[in-house]
């Protein structure tokens, strides 16, 4: 209340702050209430900061939730946001366009990334994160949030070390980042997931079959966990709990002994050749059995209420760091709780066993 009354005051006090980090900031009076502006001082003059944002890599629902949320976070902060086309390979070709509070609208429940996204291997040479440096540089850009997973934090992690300010968001349908709980668009994934398993379980038992189905999720199994929990699978393989298939069929047939009429495998990409697991228990285990791939279904679709919240508390989180003046480090989700932490302490580190393994065994 006190600081409504008096606008100058709070904006005098948000200077001083900021200008500790360099920034420079001012207050002006709307006519509906007061604004703050953040600028950036340099030799040439004074610029609002502009920030770019791409997404990159495989795409996952809830990635233009982020995208939105910067935006009119941004908006807030009176900073500048320039959406960057088809990850880093806009930022080289200098590809980019600036986005409004308007240009997001209607994007929350839209999956895929309107964006556009995609993998640049040619980006770990050094000379073309130069040209993209020198892109961002031309347009005043100097912040740059990524949206992605494991290739895309790389890919900040060097830019940081070229000096460019970067802040990175976890979007993979895999969950692979070490330093976060959930990333933008597992969630939705396993929806996916858990519907597809609903409907095979319907076929498998009026056919009293086996039912395999493949997930994506490349090193890490929580696509197949989650989902296969929440399917009420008899086996979940991941990489980081692999079963012998050999024991595969020996519980088979136990359980074809029992009278069951039918039987769920999640398993992880990469694991098995599905298909040929298929052949070999309908041969030795008395049940018939199919394999479906289920692929990049998997990364569509409108993002889930969590994703979209998740995407939206992490996004806002984002411009907040940059106000902040903290950068070279991800966003993560952990306990409930928005955190942030170098890129170095998450790349190729291991995630811990997650404790959700304890429950298969309990509950199939
Ligand atoms: O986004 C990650 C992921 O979905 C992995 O699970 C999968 O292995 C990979 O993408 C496939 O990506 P693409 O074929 O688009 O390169």
């Amino acid at each position: 209340m006190k600081d409504r009354q008096n606008p100058i005051k709070t904006g005098e006090k948000r200077s001083h702050i900021i200008k500790k980090q360099g920034l420079f900031a001012y207050a002006l009076k709307t006519p509906c209430d007061i604004m703050v502006v953040h600028v950036i001082l340099t030799k040439k003059g004074v610029h609002v900061m502009k920030i770019g944002v791409l997404t990159s890599g495989g795409d996952s629902p809830g990635m233009n939730a982020a995208v939105r949320a910067i935006v009119r976070s941004a908006e807030g902060y009176g900073y500048e946001v320039y959406g960057i086309r088809d990850g880093y390979r806009g930022l080289v070709a200098d590809d980019m366009v600036v986005l409004d509070h308007k240009s997001v609208s209607g994007m929350l429940s839209r999956g895929g990334t309107f964006l556009g996204t995609s993998r640049l291997p040619e980006f770990k040479d050094e000379d073309v994160r130069k040209i993209a440096i020198e892109n961002l540089r031309k347009r005043n850009i100097s912040v740059l949030v990524t949206i992605g997973g494991d290739g895309t934090y790389r890919g900040a992690m060097e830019l940081t070390r070229m000096g460019l300010k970067t802040i990175g968001l976890p979007g993979t349908i895999d969950n692979d980042i070490a330093g976060t709980d959930f990333t933008i668009g597992f969630h939705t994934a396993v929806e996916t997931i858990v519907d597809a398993i609903d409907k095979l379980r319907d076929t498998s038992q009026s056919h009293r079959r086996c039912s395999i189905i493949e997930t994506m999720g490349r090193k890490c199994g929580d696509l197949a966990l989650f989902a296969g929990i929440c399917g009420g699978a008899e086996f979940i393989i991941t990489p980081e709990h692999q079963v012998d298939k050999d024991i595969i069929i020996d519980e088979l047939k136990k359980h074809k002994a029992e009278g069951r009429r039918h039987a769920i495998i999640v398993v992880t990409e990469k694991q098995f050749d599905v298909h040929a697991l298929a052949e070999e228990i309908s041969e030795k285990s008395g049940f018939s059995s199919r394999a479906t791939v289920l692929g990049y279904i998997q990364r569509g679709g409108s993002p889930s209420p969590e994703d979209r919240i998740l995407a939206s508390r992490m996004g806002s989180y984002a411009v907040d760091l940059i106000s902040d003046g903290i950068f070279g480090v991800c966003v993560g989700v952990h306990d409930s709780r928005m955190i942030h932490m170098p890129f170095a302490h998450v790349i190729d580190q291991p995630r811990p066993k997650n404790d959700l393994y304890k429950l298969v065994k309990k509950v199939s």
